[in-house]
């Protein structure tokens, strides 16, 4: 077991247009972050899990850890008002050994073991990495309502996670990110943005982010066929 993994789930989910964190709304009879939990548990690679809440939601967040049969230590990690907050207070909770780290979303409850465990491999050899798939779509690039540029599809992969960085240069590229006041999506984005090389590792295609109620039924379906 060689990785730290950090699982930011501090989000509040309005697209989900539920009353609560997403993450604790149920999918076959267990809430999201548990699946989420139980792929990362199931992965050798991962030797520490922090997991990046809301303080309201850590009584349910303990309930959760507590249906999960494991001796793999799991910590609580306060969040922040953006997943890049909240990814950076993770950042900076990380242990002293903690020099690999990989993020992955707690609303990718759908990533497999094999996903985790291909991360970490990557991760011994790369500075920074993304899972990724190739789009399938062909993408515009619009301005108001009119297409200005149809980009070449060979050139262009959807960003999943987990992500995983080198922890002490990630951590530098958040800091910098605080001082001049850049605000990013993934984490990827901020390893690119000091001029670090990020690479792409293989995704999933069901390794999907629930974010509408469509996604959780679509989750539904795919975790029923896995059965
Ligand atoms: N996240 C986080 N801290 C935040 C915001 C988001 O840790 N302040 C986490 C979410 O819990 C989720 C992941 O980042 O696991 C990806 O974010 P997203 O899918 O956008 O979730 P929400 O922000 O909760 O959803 P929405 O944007 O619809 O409100
Ligand atoms: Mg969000």
């Amino acid at each position: 077991m060689t990785c730290h993994l950090l699982i930011p789930a501090a989000g509040s989910g309005k697209r989900m247009g539920a009353d609560r964190n997403k993450l604790l709304l149920p999918l076959i009879e267990k809430p999201i972050l548990l699946w989420t939990l139980e792929a990362a548990i199931a992965s050798e690679a991962i030797a520490w899990i922090g997991v990046i809440g809301q303080p309201h939601d850590y009584p349910e967040f303990q309930k959760i850890f507590h249906r999960l049969n494991t001796t793999k230590p799991i910590h609580l990690i306060q969040g922040g008002t953006t997943r890049q907050a909240s990814v950076f207070n993770g950042l900076k909770s990380l242990p002293s050994n903690g020099d690999r780290v990989l993020i992955h979303d707690g609303a990718r409850c759908l990533a497999t073991p094999q996903l985790f465990d291909r991360c970490d491999k990557a991760l011994q050899t790369m500075q920074g990495f993304i899972a990724a798939v190739p789009v399938k779509d062909t993408i515009k690039i619009v301005d108001g309502q009119t297409i200005v540029d149809t980009p070449n599809r060979d050139h262009l992969w959807a960003a999943q996670t987990p992500q995983g960085f080198q922890a002490d240069l990630l951590k530098n590229a958040h800091l910098k990110a605080v001082e001049l006041g850049w605000e990013v999506t993934d984490d990827a984005a901020l390893f690119e943005k000091v001029g670090l090389p990020v690479q792409i590792v293989m995704g999933e295609e069901t390794n999907l982010k629930i974010t509408t109620p469509q996604d959780l039924a679509i989750a539904e379906f795919i975790l029923k066929q896995r059965n």
